[in-house]
């Protein structure tokens, strides 16, 4: 019997409980396992925030350098990994080359079907800390690196991130990369979290439940959102041009990426940080191009749409000013929301049962067969 009628797109349905991540729309606030986020991106770094969706603590200072060192060790790539590079055609997408990467790291591990609580961390470390080195191999490809290749212990995560992508050293612009990894990192039954729990609940391994979420991920109107606000912008070229470009748009009832949210309907608490960030890195760098644009964008959409910028907006005009490029954007997603995924992996199959919902049936009356030699 089928009780409820489900709203298009699921709008405003709760479909499972979950202890990592609050989101209070009326409040604008966004909790990570207790935390406020906002707080975390300005007093933590990605490490402990990884450590607190994974574990459900903050580290002591202790715990902290025996995870890093953990993450360190465990982000060598597999040989294979080097050896399956050489062979990507050369248009391949990063996001594709990622999903594929997680693909073959799941093939080779020894240990993927296990699902006790202990081996699913012990997975999630490993994909956490390989994840950056195959966004490096993903977003640089003619660059060929070569095995062994792996997180430098001296350096902070989104260093050796920023390090991988730009070969930039400078642990200012890193630090603005950690915010946006924090921000990135966990936010609820979005459809890449929810495409991985639905996979992990039939008890597949996290790989595979890690892929399903790579694969929702890379939609624009999901995690594609960064690359397609940051091609806007590019596009555009000119603070001056850009109302109109928007009116343009709007005219023709496209929509103009990094707006809108499906829960965050008053504003996105994160779009506010990274506004922050990016304006402080702009005048830092001397660079006002993307910042103005962007404002201008942001006050058209206001004018015309009250809609507000979500996390994606600001976050490309920093990546843009860090001259990260841009294919690497949403991987750069991928490499944050991999803790939240992973957390919910594992709360998934720490208390599991199938996630199969009904449909309300829409299709043709009952009919009866027809041998073909009947049908015209
Ligand atoms: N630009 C212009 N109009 C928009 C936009 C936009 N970005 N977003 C929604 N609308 C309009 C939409 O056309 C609709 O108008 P109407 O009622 O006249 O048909 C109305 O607003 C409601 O939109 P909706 O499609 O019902 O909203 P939704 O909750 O289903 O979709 C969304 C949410 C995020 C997919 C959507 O706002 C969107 O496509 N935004 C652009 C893509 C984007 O920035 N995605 C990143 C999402 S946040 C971070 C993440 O998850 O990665």
């Amino acid at each position: 019997m089928l009780t409820t009628s489900p709203s298009s797109g699921l709008e405003g349905m709760v479909a499972g409980e979950s202890a990592i991540c609050l989101i209070d729309e009326e409040k604008s606030e966004l909790r990570y396992r207790g935390y406020l986020a906002e707080e975390l991106s300005e007093h933590a770094t990605f490490e402990e925030v990884a450590y607190l969706l994974l574990k459900g603590e903050l580290p002591s200072s202790q715990a902290l350098e025996v995870w890093k060192d953990e993450l360190v060790q465990a982000s060598i790539l597999p040989a294979l990994i080097f050896q399956w590079s050489r062979m990507v055609p050369p248009h391949a997408h990063p996001m594709d080359i990622l999903r594929t990467g997680v693909s073959l790291l799941g093939m080779v591990d020894l240990e993927a079907t296990k699902s006790s609580y202990e081996a699913n961390i012990q997975k999630a470390i490993k994909l956490l800390a390989q994840t950056p080195l195959l966004v490096a191999l993903a977003s640089r490809p003619n660059e060929k690196k070569t095995h062994p290749f792996q997180l430098i212990r001296s350096q902070s995560f989104a260093e050796n991130l920023l390090y991988f992508l730009t070969g930039d050293r400078d642990a200012v612009h890193a630090k603005e990369l950690d915010i946006s990894l924090i921000l990135y990192a966990e936010h609820e039954l979005n459809a890449s979290t929810f495409a991985a729990r639905v996979t992990a609940s039939t008890l597949a391994d996290m790989y595979g439940a890690v892929m399903s979420g790579i694969a929702a991920l890379k939609g624009p109107l999901h995690g594609g959102a960064n690359e397609a606000v940051a091609q806007m912008l590019t596009s555009i070229g000119e603070p001056e041009k850009a109302r109109d470009w928007v009116l343009s748009l709007l005219r023709n009832k496209q929509r103009i990426m990094g707006f809108g949210h499906r829960v965050l309907k008053h504003g996105d608490p994160r779009s506010d940080v990274m506004k922050r960030r990016a304006k402080a890195l702009s005048g830092q760098l001397g660079n006002w191009q993307w910042y103005e644009m962007a404002e201008r964008i942001d006050q058209t959409m206001h004018e015309e749409k009250g809609m507000p910028p979500n996390l994606d907006f600001y976050t490309a005009v920093v990546y843009l000013l860090l001259k990260i490029p841009i294919p690497a954007y949403t991987p750069i997603f991928v490499a944050s929301r991999m803790s939240g995924w992973c957390a919910h992996i594992i709360e998934q199959q720490m208390n599991n049962r199938i996630i199969r919902p009904r449909a309300t049936y829409t299709g043709p009356p009952k009919r009866e067969f027809l041998p073909i030699s009947y049908r015209s």
